[in-house]
């Protein structure tokens, strides 16, 4: 098997078959089967919401790679006079600078700095990139999920129902039928906002969020989480207040307050993985207050993962599938595939690196007898603690 990896790394790296999950199946026996906001994926690498998914020529392509989900470009809510309460989210910038890194352990990974923020064209413009995502989704081509970021008020305001309304409505109607796929974005700019300097203010956003949304359309409802500027226990609180969510993305980027800008690399994985280590899917709950027996939702990791390894330690943690944006922005030379778009080699070397690859690393798990084989197959989600709990 290994020889016969190192030959699909070799070809792989001059045009990899959209259907590789197939070929693994069949070539390896493994089961890369994944999912995402409870929707079965071929395997668990997506794209997270950002500047790679702005219009529907990026989700041509990343269908045709062979990607399993792509999230769109953050859009900031409004009502139906136009009016955005987040409007300060909604600011144009362009200038995205690739860089190097270097994290409090020492290590150097790849961060994307870039002062820019939301969605920055028209709401109908956004209307009409969901709509080509409905129907790359429905050709069971490329999962498309918008993503959202709605009023949040201050401790003692209401909520602006009249933003969640419209814009809820408004993407529900685009997609038609079928179930609508959303993601609620709490920014690493919002952790170092003000606004997100209040606790008990964070916590009731994550706690009354989920349900502002679903009364507005039924959606399946993803909250991807900030990393707060407070510390571990906090980051566990977070979790749970946002348990009614369908799925949480964990965590999003970490705020350098020097510099006003998000970053990450290792840094952002070695918080991440050290607090889902601690998290209640790992039958560990360390927060004052926890609630007992309490069931967390699916989990979507994010954060730094750029080979297969890093991949696992998210889905031995409790990830059912992953998605990037930094992996998929790298200057060429970093990837060893020499043919296929941005998207096609990135997933060349995450799946197929005979040293740091997903099948590498799975066979090397049964190897130690950690993952053994059920019906001939080692299976990807037999890694995810309770992937099989229905919920
Ligand atoms: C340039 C850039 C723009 C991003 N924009 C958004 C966004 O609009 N909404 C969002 O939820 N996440 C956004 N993200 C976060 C990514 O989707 C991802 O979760 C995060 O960067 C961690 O993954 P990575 O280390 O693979 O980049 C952005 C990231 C980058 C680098």
């Amino acid at each position: 098997m290994r020889a016969q990896l190192a030959r699909d790394f070799e070809r792989f790296g001059r045009s990899l078959p959209r259907n590789f999950a197939s070929h693994v199946r069949e070539t390896y026996h493994l089961d890369l089967s994944a999912h995402y906001l409870g929707a079965t994926l071929p395997h668990p690498i997506g794209k997270g919401s950002g500047q790679l998914s702005l219009n529907a020529k990026q989700l041509e392509e990343d269908a045709e790679a062979g990607l399993a989900f792509a999230v769109l470009k953050t859009v900031i809510a409004q009502d139906d006079a136009g009016d955005q309460s987040m409007a300060a989210w909604a600011i144009h910038e362009t200038k995205m600078k690739v860089e190097q890194r270097r994290a409090a352990s020492g290590a150097d990974g790849w961060t994307v700095t870039w002062k820019g923020r939301g969605w920055d064209r028209s709401f109908d413009d956004y209307l009409a990139l969901v709509r080509a995502g409905r129907d790359l989704t429905r050709a069971g081509r490329l999962l498309v999920v918008p993503s959202v970021k709605y009023h949040l008020p201050k401790l003692n305001e209401p909520f602006r129902d009249g933003e969640y309304r419209f814009t809820t409505q408004s993407l529900a109607a685009a997609w038609g039928d079928g179930p609508l796929h959303l993601e609620k974005d709490f920014s690493p700019t919002l952790a170092g906002d003000p606004l997100a300097a209040d606790r008990a203010q964070v916590l009731r956003w994550l706690r009354e969020v989920p349900e502002r949304i679903r009364r507005h359309a039924p959606v399946r409802l993803g909250v991807k989480l900030m990393n707060a500027r407070f510390d571990d226990d906090f980051q566990l609180e977070m979790l749970q207040a946002a348990g009614t969510a369908d799925t949480l993305v964990v965590f999003n980027r970490l705020f350098d307050e020097d510099l006003g800008v998000a970053y990450g690399g290792w840094d952002l994985s070695d918080r991440n993985l050290r607090v889902l280590d601690r998290a209640p899917s790992r039958g560990g709950v360390a927060t004052p207050g926890s609630r007992p027996g309490l069931v967390m939702p699916e989990l979507c990791g994010t954060g730094n993962i750029q080979s297969g390894r890093i991949l696992i330690e998210y889905a031995r943690r409790g990830c059912s599938a992953v998605q990037l944006h930094t992996f998929f922005q790298l200057p060429l030379s970093e990837y060893p595939a020499t043919h296929g778009s941005r998207t096609q080699r990135a997933l060349h070397k995450l799946i197929f690196d005979p040293a740091d690859g997903l099948v590498a690393c799975l066979l090397e798990l049964e190897d130690q007898g950690t993952l053994e084989r059920r019906g001939g197959e080692l299976r990807f989600l037999d890694l995810v603690p309770d992937a099989h709990r229905p919920r």
